[in-house]
This record gives C-alpha cells, structure tokens and sequence, in this order.
C-alpha cells in the first residue's frame, strides 16, 4: 500500500485557528487497512473511548455500534489501541468531556465533507468528476445521504435500496414518485443508472448510450443474426437513431403515468 503523501490542514476549534502537523497513520478495520492523511487532533487532548461519549450522547451512541465506523480502530504505540469509534472522525475527546461538553468545545464538529476525506481520499476524485453532487460546492454535504451515527450508512452500499431510494426523494421528488406505470428498475435502486457522487457523464449517468438501458433489455440474438429484439419488438432500426430515452422514445425513464411503455 502507498501511503498518501503528508499534508498540513488547519481546524478550527474553539475559535481557536491550529495548525495541525500531519502525521500519516494507518488505521485498521477489521480486514481492511487504511491510510488516513491526518488523524483528526486536537492539541492537548487524549482518546477517552466510546462509553465516555454515551454518558451524554447516548442516541449517537445506540446504533453507531452496529457500522462499520465503529470497528475503525486508531493504533498506537505496538499493540496497544489509541482511539476507536467516535474520535476517529471527532478527534481526541477528553478536555471536551473535562469541559462539561459543549458546541465548538475542544472537538471537531465533523460537517466539513474534509474529514470525511482524510480516509475516503478515493471519493475526492469522484466529487471532481465533470458531473457530481455539488458536495465540494458547498450545496450538499456527505451527510446529506449517508447518517454518519446511524446503522444506515451501512445500508448505502446497495444492500437495502429501498432505502436509498427514500434519501434521494429528500431533494428529487418528480423521479421517486408513484406512477401508475411504474419502471421496474427503479426497484434495483436509482444507483443501477446512476453515480451518484459523480461520473464522466451528463446526469451522472453509469453509461451514456444505449448500453445502459440494454445491459437488462438487451436480447441481441433473438431474432434473426444482427437483430436486436428488446420485448417482441424488433429494436434493430431504433437503435441507430439515438439513445433509448431519446425524445420520441422511452423518455419517462423514472415511470409514467400515461404511457405504459414510458414514452412520456
Ligand atoms: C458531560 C457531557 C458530555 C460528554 C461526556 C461528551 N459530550 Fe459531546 N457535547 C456535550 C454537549 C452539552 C454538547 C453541545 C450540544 C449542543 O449544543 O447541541 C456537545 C457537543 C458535541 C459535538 C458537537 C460539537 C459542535 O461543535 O457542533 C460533538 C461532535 C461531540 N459533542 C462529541 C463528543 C464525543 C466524541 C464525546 C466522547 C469522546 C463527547 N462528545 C462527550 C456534552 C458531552
Ligand atoms: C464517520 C464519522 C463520524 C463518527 C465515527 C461519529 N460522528 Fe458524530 N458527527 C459526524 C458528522 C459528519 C456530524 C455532523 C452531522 C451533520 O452535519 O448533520 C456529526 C455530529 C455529531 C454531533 C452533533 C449533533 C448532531 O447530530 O449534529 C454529536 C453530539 C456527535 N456527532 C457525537 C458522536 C458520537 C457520540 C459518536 C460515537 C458514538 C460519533 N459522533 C461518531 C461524524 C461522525
Ligand atoms: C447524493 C447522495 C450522496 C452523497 C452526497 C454522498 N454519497 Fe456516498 N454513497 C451514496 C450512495 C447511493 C452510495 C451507494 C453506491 C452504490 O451502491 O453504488 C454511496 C456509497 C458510499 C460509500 C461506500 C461504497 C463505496 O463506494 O466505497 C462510501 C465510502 C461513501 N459513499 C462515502 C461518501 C463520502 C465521503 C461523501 C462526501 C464526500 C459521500 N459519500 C457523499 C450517496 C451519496
Ligand atoms: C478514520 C477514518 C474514517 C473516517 C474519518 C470516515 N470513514 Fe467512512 N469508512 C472508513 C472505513 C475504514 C470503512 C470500512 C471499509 C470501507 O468501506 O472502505 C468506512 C466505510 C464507510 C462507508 C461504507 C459503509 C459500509 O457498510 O461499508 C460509508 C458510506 C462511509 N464510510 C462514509 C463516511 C462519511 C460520510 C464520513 C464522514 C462523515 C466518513 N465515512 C469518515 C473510515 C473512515
Ligand atoms: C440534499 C439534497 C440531495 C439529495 C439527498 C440527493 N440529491 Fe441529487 N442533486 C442535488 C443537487 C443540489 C443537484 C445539482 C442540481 C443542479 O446542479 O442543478 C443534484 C443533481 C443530481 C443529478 C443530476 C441532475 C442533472 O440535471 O444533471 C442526479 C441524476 C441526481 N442528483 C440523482 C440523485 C440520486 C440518485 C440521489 C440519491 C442517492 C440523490 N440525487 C440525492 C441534491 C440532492
Ligand atoms: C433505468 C435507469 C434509471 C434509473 C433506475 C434512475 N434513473 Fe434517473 N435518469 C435516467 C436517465 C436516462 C436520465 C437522463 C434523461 C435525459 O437524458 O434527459 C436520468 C435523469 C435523472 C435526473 C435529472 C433530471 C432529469 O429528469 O433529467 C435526476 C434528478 C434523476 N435522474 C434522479 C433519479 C433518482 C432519484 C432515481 C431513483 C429513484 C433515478 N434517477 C433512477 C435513468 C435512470
Ligand atoms: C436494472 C435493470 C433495468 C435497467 C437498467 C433498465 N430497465 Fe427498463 N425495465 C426493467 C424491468 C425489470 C422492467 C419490467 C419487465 C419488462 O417489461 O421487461 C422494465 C420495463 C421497461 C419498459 C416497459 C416495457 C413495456 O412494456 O413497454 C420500458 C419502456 C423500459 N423498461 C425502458 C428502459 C430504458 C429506456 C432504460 C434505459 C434508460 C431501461 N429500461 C433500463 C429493468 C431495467
């Protein structure tokens, strides 16, 4: 494994501007090892664990122990665990806790998607893909899809996509409302058409000609040799003339509630 290169960062807290030297550590999960750009610190503070912080966070505390964040482990010196859990995103918590708690008190509020970053640098490149969610833009923000407490940060993997498909009608009503003619694809979730943080593709879709409709409607074959035939139709012609979700085509791709076909 490289690990990534060291960088300086500032974080604010308690109005206080630090600067934070930067050392390069790798944090283990379980089966996976990780390099982290910048533990998060906060000068003078040490790692208290998580029974500390479910003294006074005891709803951030009740789920996050079932996700995958929890098993995040902060090595120190040889074997012995320096931070687990919370501070792995929170930085080191104990003048907080010696403080009483408090907003902006000795921790890191984590609503920068930067601290998010420091581990998942690979999804800074999709956000700076051509099309992404205007996350680095300042609109939207990690949290804005994935509960960084909740056992559901688990589930955006593409496990329950029901439930995926509810974060999305957070902000996009039209395609995540019922039709009456519905488009079964929906079911496998938006994600089976689109990146969602971000893609080389206009509407951040995973293709962007035909082979995304066909990689479920493709039955190249069935007819005579060189015919594409997609339900009893013979597709062959069609497809020369533009994408599948072309105007004049199935262009209600999100469901219909005129057309059972999804032309409109
Ligand atoms: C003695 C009680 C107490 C303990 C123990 C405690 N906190 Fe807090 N914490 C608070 C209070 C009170 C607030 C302010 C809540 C508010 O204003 O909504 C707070 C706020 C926070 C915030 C939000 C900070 C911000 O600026 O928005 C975070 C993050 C946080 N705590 C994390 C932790 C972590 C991690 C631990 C364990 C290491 C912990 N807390 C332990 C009482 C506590
Ligand atoms: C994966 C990173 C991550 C971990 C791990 C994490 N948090 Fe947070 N936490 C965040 C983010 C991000 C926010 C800001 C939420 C927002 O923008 O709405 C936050 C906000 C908070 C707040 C402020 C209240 C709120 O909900 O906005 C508290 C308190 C808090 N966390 C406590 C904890 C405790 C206690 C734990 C451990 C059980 C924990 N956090 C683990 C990322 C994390
Ligand atoms: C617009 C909603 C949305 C936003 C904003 C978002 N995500 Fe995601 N994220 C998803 C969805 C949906 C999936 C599941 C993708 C799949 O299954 O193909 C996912 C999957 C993931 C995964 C696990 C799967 C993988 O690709 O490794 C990680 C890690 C992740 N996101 C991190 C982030 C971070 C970090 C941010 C902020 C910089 C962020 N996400 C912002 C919707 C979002
Ligand atoms: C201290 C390092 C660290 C930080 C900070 C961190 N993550 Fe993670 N995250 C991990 C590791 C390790 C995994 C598990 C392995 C993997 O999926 O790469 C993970 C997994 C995930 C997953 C997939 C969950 C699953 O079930 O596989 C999502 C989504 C995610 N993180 C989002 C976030 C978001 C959003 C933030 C910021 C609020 C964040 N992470 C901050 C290390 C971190
Ligand atoms: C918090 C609000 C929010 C959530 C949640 C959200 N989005 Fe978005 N989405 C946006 C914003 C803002 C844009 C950018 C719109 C623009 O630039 O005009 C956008 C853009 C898009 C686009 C590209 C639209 C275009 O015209 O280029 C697609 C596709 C999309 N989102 C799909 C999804 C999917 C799928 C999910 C669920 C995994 C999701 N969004 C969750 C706010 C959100
Ligand atoms: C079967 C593939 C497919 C699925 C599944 C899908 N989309 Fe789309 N989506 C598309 C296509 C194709 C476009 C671009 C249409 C165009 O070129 O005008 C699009 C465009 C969009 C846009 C941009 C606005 C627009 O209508 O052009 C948003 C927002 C969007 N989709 C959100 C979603 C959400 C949310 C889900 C899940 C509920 C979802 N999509 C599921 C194929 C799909
Ligand atoms: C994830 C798989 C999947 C993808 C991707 C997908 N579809 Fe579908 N689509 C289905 C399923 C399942 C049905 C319902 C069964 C059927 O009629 O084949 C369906 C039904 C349809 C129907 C209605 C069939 C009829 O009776 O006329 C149309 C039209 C359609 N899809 C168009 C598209 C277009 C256009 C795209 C690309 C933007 C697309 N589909 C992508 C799975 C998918």
């Amino acid at each position: 494994m490289n690990p990534q290169p060291i960088k300086t960062r500032r974080a604010t807290i308690a109005g206080l501007v630090v600067l934070v030297a930067a050392a390069v550590v790798i944090i283990s999960c379980a089966t996976i090892d990780r390099v982290v750009v910048a533990p998060p610190m906060i000068p003078g503070a040490t790692y208290v664990g998580m029974d500390q912080c479910a003294v006074c966070h005891e709803k951030e505390v009740k789920d996050f122990k079932l996700t995958e964040h929890a098993r995040i482990q902060i090595p120190g010196e040889g074997e012995r665990v320096q931070g687990q859990g919370c501070e792995s995103c929170h930085g080191p918590g104990s003048l907080h806790v010696e403080a009483g708690g408090g907003k902006g008190k000795f921790i890191i509020s984590g609503k920068d998607s930067e601290s998010c970053f420091q581990c998942h640098l690979d999804k800074k490149a999709e956000f700076n893909l051509e099309h992404h969610h205007p996350v680095k833009e300042g609109k939207i923000s990690c949290t804005s899809c994935h509960d960084p407490h909740g056992k559901d940060i688990n589930q955006a993997k593409g496990m329950w996509m029901a439930r995926v498909n509810e974060t999305c009608a957070q902000c996009h009503r039209e395609q995540t409302r019922a039709h009456v003619f519905e488009h079964e694809a929906l079911r496998e979730g938006c994600t089976s058409c689109h990146n969602v943080h971000g893609s080389i593709n206009r509407k951040l879709l995973t293709e962007r000609d035909n082979n995304l409709c066909l990689k479920c409607h493709g039955q190249i074959g069935a007819g005579a040799p060189g015919q594409t035939f997609i339900g009893s139709f013979d597709h062959t012609a069609f497809l020369q003339q533009g994408t599948c979700f072309s105007a004049g085509c199935h262009t209600a791709v999100h469901g219909s509630d005129i057309n059972s076909h999804l032309r409109y």
